[in-house]
């Protein structure tokens, strides 16, 4: 039997101790500039490998893994996986993680700083001042929407969703509604301060909306132009979450055509492309995907992805257990290609 050690992918550059940290257990190829992997370069970069460390730029599914025979762990750094096709992963037996908690807080402040940038039009107000209009003036300049003693909607509420909630009821003074898949329990809608209402009572209620729920099939433009009708036209819109939420046309549309006052994006459709068509607007905050990017933060996202990485392959004191699994069924039914606790895998032959 040929013992070995796991053989492992980083697909962009992260922190310069990333690597050396994972090269203390395992054969580490890594990525030393920013690259798009398109599927076949992924499947290439796939193929020998144990475990492989991603982003959420990296869209893996039945193709890329395709002849990964050994590929046992995905850890993706990020809280959302819709880069990932999960079925897939499970078709073949591999356990993929991701990184939540660490990210909660950073996201949230990023969601209400879009919020006071969009309703406060302060990115509009820095444009206008640099463009040397402030000769201009008037008393009736860069008129924004107030945020406190407002009414806060937050569609999604998982752990991003309360975070923000606590900013806007503890912070600000907001009125919190919410809608979600499942209502929380009571004690937790009064610990943030939120009540839950329908989805029309929401996009008909509140005066800023932020979206923070996960992406699906079922919910792809689930803000389009009939949602955005029902909204208030003084109302701002926040969009974290993910761009396939909002039909950006429709918001293009409401926002040049006085149907909507404001909003902020940083998530789109089309990452990294940005339609120009929403570029050319006043009216809009634009954001390239940054909601959990503190130096802190992203610290810590790779460090709960190296672990999961780690666990895996079965290594650490988590070694067949990665923590933040998201198919974790494939470890309790025995489909995982993973290794169970106190068995190796190396030395299997492949
Ligand atoms: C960022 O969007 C993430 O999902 O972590």
């Amino acid at each position: 039997m040929t013992d070995r050690r796991p053989r492992v992918w980083v697909s962009q550059p992260l922190f310069d101790d990333t690597v050396a940290q994972l090269a203390l257990h395992c054969d580490v190829v890594s990525t030393d500039a920013v690259t798009k992997h398109d599927s076949a370069s992924l499947s290439a970069n796939l193929a020998d490998m144990d475990g492989v460390l991603i982003t959420l730029n990296e869209r893996i599914g039945a193709a890329e893994i395709a002849n990964a025979s050994a590929l046992k762990m995905i850890a993706n750094v990020g809280v959302g996986y819709n880069n990932l096709d999960v079925p897939a992963l499970n078709a073949a037996g591999i356990v993929a993680s991701n990184t939540p908690d660490v990210l909660t807080e950073t996201t949230a402040d990023l969601g209400f700083s879009l919020l006071m940038a969009a309703a406060r039009r302060i990115v509009e107000s820095d444009r206008w001042l640099r463009d040397g209009k402030w000769g201009q003036w008037s008393f009736t300049t860069m008129l924004g929407a107030d945020l406190h003693g407002s009414t806060l909607g937050i569609l999604g509420m998982g752990r991003i969703g309360q975070a923000i909630a606590r900013r806007g009821h503890h912070g600000f003074g907001m009125k919190v509604l919410y809608h979600n898949r499942s209502q929380l329990p009571a004690e937790q809608e009064q610990a943030v301060g939120a009540s839950y209402v329908g989805f029309d009572e929401l996009l008909a209620s509140v005066d800023h909306l932020v979206l923070v729920l996960p992406y699906t099939a079922q919910n792809h433009h689930i803000i389009n132009a009939a949602a955005l009708a029902k909204m208030k036209p003084t109302a701002t819109l926040i969009n974290i979450a993910r761009g396939g939420i909002v039909d950006e046309l429709a918001l293009v549309d409401a926002l040049a055509n006085g149907r909507l006052a404001s909003a902020a994006l940083d998530v789109y459709e089309n990452e990294p492309n940005v339609r120009p068509e929403l570029l050319a607007l006043d009216n809009i905050v634009l954001t390239p995907h940054i909601g959990s990017a503190s130096l802190a933060t992203r610290r810590a996202m790779v460090q709960v992805a190296l672990d999961n990485l780690l666990a895996g392959l079965g290594i650490g004191p988590d070694a067949g257990k990665p923590v933040n699994a998201i198919n974790a069924e494939l470890l309790s039914n025995g489909t995982a290609r993973i290794a169970v606790a106190g068995k190796k895998i190396y030395d299997k032959k492949r």
